[in-house]
């Protein structure tokens, strides 16, 4: 048998992902065009699809189908993608650029891309609530992990974390208040994509807690990778890991999180290749 790929791997789960996104924003053109405009645009053509490719990687480890996965997946998708739009926003990060173009309210206008935002947000839900839904997943699990995505995304999780990150600007931050902010604003989605995808595929409580961990220790490890990457650039006044403790240490750091992913998952065997694989990648880009 060949080698897992974990770039073909990448490859294919995205443009799965891509094309149910395509579909589901399809059922949207009802809305206003200048709304549904700015909501593709948040969508499309989009970044690494890292949250939904996880929680179909998570899924597949323990057998679910991706007719059962996606819609989950793409929920999860359209709330980093609203969580994006509102993030740039003057009000928070002011940025104008996101993905090298320019950022939704430099495109709409920030009534629009606000909106675009509350809409992406709650088709989110419409998503997950949707009779489709309703007909294939048991009706308990789907509010279970209905909830646990709203958690995730809520003033518990990233939108709390952002929150924090917008009261850290500007001052002198400790490690264990970075850390707070990392594990929401960033890590609860990630930590929920891979929870999901392993309670739709019917994981046991001891499997979920393995897959959880891994979440963990993989989210907190993509923002301090993202926050190396940013660091010879923008986001000057940010409480960041490379602010407080350099570059190499937090390099460490990522490598130590990332070794602690892979432990988690150890006894899963060669069907864990793609949760592997997506974290060796986040360790790459800041090697
Ligand atoms: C960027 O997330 C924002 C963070 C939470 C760090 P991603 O790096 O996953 O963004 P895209 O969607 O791939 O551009
Ligand atoms: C974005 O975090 C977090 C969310 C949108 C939840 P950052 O501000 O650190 O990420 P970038 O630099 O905008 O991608
Ligand atoms: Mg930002």
């Amino acid at each position: 048998m060949a080698a897992f790929d974990i770039q073909i791997y990448l490859k294919e789960r995205k443009s799965l992902v891509d094309r149910a996104l395509d579909r589901y924003l399809k059922g949207s053109k009802k809305h206003p065009q200048a709304l549904h405009r700015a909501m593709h645009y948040g969508v499309f053509p989009g970044g690494k699809r890292l949250r939904p490719i996880l929680m179909l990687a998570a899924g597949e480890l323990f057998g679910a189908r991706h007719g059962l996965l996606l819609p989950f997946a793409c929920a999860l998708e359209l709330i980093h993608a609203y969580s994006i739009i509102h993030d740039d926003l003057p009000a928070l990060d002011n940025d104008d650029l996101r993905r090298g173009v320019p950022a939704s309210h430099k495109m709409f206008g920030e009534g629009i891309a606000l909106l675009a935002g509350d809409a992406l947000l709650t088709e989110a839900f419409d998503l997950m609530s949707s009779p489709q839904v309703a007909r294939s997943l048991k009706p308990k699990t789907a509010l279970e992990v209905m909830h646990e995505i709203a958690h995730a995304a809520g003033g518990g999780g990233m939108v709390g974390g952002q929150a924090v990150d917008l009261e850290a600007e500007g001052r002198e931050a400790d490690i264990a208040t970075i850390e707070y902010i990392h594990v929401r604003k960033t890590g609860a989605l990630i930590h929920v994509a891979a929870r999901v995808g392993a309670k739709i595929g019917g994981a046991d409580a001891k499997a979920l807690r393995r897959i959880s961990r891994y979440g963990d220790f993989l989210g907190l490890a993509f923002q301090i990778a993202d926050d190396i990457l940013d660091a010879a650039g923008q986001d000057g006044g940010k409480a960041t890991y490379p602010s407080v403790v350099g570059l190499a240490a937090s390099r460490a750091r990522v490598q130590e999180l990332l070794r602690q992913c892979l432990k988690e998952i150890e006894l899963f065997g060669k069907n864990a290749d793609p949760l592997r694989g997506i974290a060796r990648c986040i360790g790459e880009r800041v090697l």
